[in-house]
């Protein structure tokens, strides 16, 4: 009888927990805070934080051109939009000028990561006229790399080995900047090379499930297929986890800014793929694919974009299902399994992502771009809920 009680008190408590509401005002003041501690130590180093190495000390970001520096101002933005303190808008600024004149480099798609997170989300919210300059000479860097005969941009110059022309699923979030800057200069050419980019990736980089390949690499001759691979996958034939993320990411924005229903398909099939592979928590191991214990790593950020993109797909399609899944992402993410705890992880917010894993880059540590893909979702959360 006792044992009975105490598995009756036991379920309550679990089913209470899991139907309490979620505090998205509170998470984001957890979430305020320790990134402040990482600000602080931003500043004093006066670069911008990429990741924890595997000692717990933060990785800077080293390059010029490193595709992940426009997350941390970019951060900034989100909580500068959510706090209206200066002092984030005043890092934002700060940050984000350290690599401004990578807005000029055409040698790399990345880009619309780097500034479109960064400055662009700063003239959305400042209507500041330098920043929205910025977006347009990045976005004119952006175009020089594409190829009419593909009908793509080209993501990568390195690794002339192993392919000629390759496009990977990451790139889809690029097209965002170029969406934009159409709209910022009236000039539709923007748009058009966003769209051609999407539609060929549309119909070159997914499986018939809507798992998508990482890396297509094209015949820049005539635009054919030379051959699908992976770069940050487990295999060529397995689902990257963060590819997934970009996928469902990109159709969704995609749809947004063209209001096109194939790419609204599009995202509501890799919404559904994503949705059958997650696990228990809502995090996915760093590739769908991996079955061996000792490697299965989660990977957070991957988390972190589905939650953003399942929300503002919910905003289209109203299918409750989506939100609730985003919520659930985001409840795991911001339980003491993900979330740091206070002052510890260099003031980082999310714990346990993975960059490269084939590359040995970035195993299971806090990474910038998770912590800026979590706190645009709940932003996105709080603003739902209060419609
Ligand atoms: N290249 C972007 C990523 O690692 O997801």
């Amino acid at each position: 009888m006792k044992k009975l009680i105490i598995v009756l008190t036991v379920l309550a408590g679990l089913s209470s927990c899991k139907n309490q509401d979620f505090d998205v005002d509170a998470t984001l003041k957890k979430a305020e805070n320790q990134f402040s501690v990482l600000l602080d130590a931003s500043y004093a180093e006066n670069k911008i934080p990429r990741s924890l190495d595997e000692h717990g000390n933060i990785d800077w970001a080293k390059r010029k051109m490193d595709w992940t520096q426009g997350f941390f101002p970019g951060a900034c933005w989100k909580l500068y939009e959510h706090t209206q303190d200066a002092k984030w808008k005043e890092g934002a600024h700060h940050f984000q000028n350290l690599f401004i004149d990578a807005k000029d480099i055409n040698t790399t798609h990345d880009l619309g990561f780097m500034f479109y997170c960064s400055f662009g989300e700063g003239y959305k919210l400042t209507k500041n006229e330098a920043y929205k300059q910025v977006v347009i000479d990045a976005s004119e860097s952006l175009i020089s790399r594409y190829d009419s005969v593909v009908g793509c941009i080209k993501s990568w110059d390195f690794g002339k080995d192993r392919w000629t022309f390759p496009v990977i699923i990451d790139n889809m979030l690029n097209l965002e900047m170029l969406f934009e800057a159409s709209i910022l200069t009236g000039n539709d050419k923007y748009k058009h090379i966003a769209i051609n980019h999407a539609n060929t990736t549309l119909k070159n980089h997914f499986r018939d499930d809507y798992s998508t390949w990482h890396v297509v690499d094209y015949n820049p001759e005539d635009g054919s297929v030379f051959k699908k691979l992976t770069h940050q996958g487990l295999h060529n034939e397995s689902s990257w986890a963060r590819g997934q993320s970009w996928a469902l990411y990109g159709y969704t924005m995609c749809y947004r800014y063209t209001k096109d229903p194939k790419y609204l398909e599009q995202a509501k099939n890799i919404a559904a793929f994503v949705k059958a592979n997650l696990p228990e928590d809502f995090v996915p191991i760093w590739d769908f694919d991996v079955k061996d214990k000792d490697i299965m790593y989660k990977d957070a950020s991957a988390a972190a974009v589905y939650a953003s993109a399942y929300l503002e797909l919910y905003t289209y399609t109203k299918n409750t299902a989506y939100k609730e899944l985003a919520e659930n992402i985001l409840k795991s993410l911001s339980s003491d399994a993900y979330f740091s705890e206070f002052g510890k992880n260099g003031g980082f917010i999310l714990e346990h992502s993975v960059g490269n894993f084939p590359r040995n880059g970035e195993i299971d540590v806090s990474i910038n771009y998770a912590d800026y893909y979590y706190l645009e979702a709940l932003l996105r959360l709080k603003h739902i809920n209060e419609e």
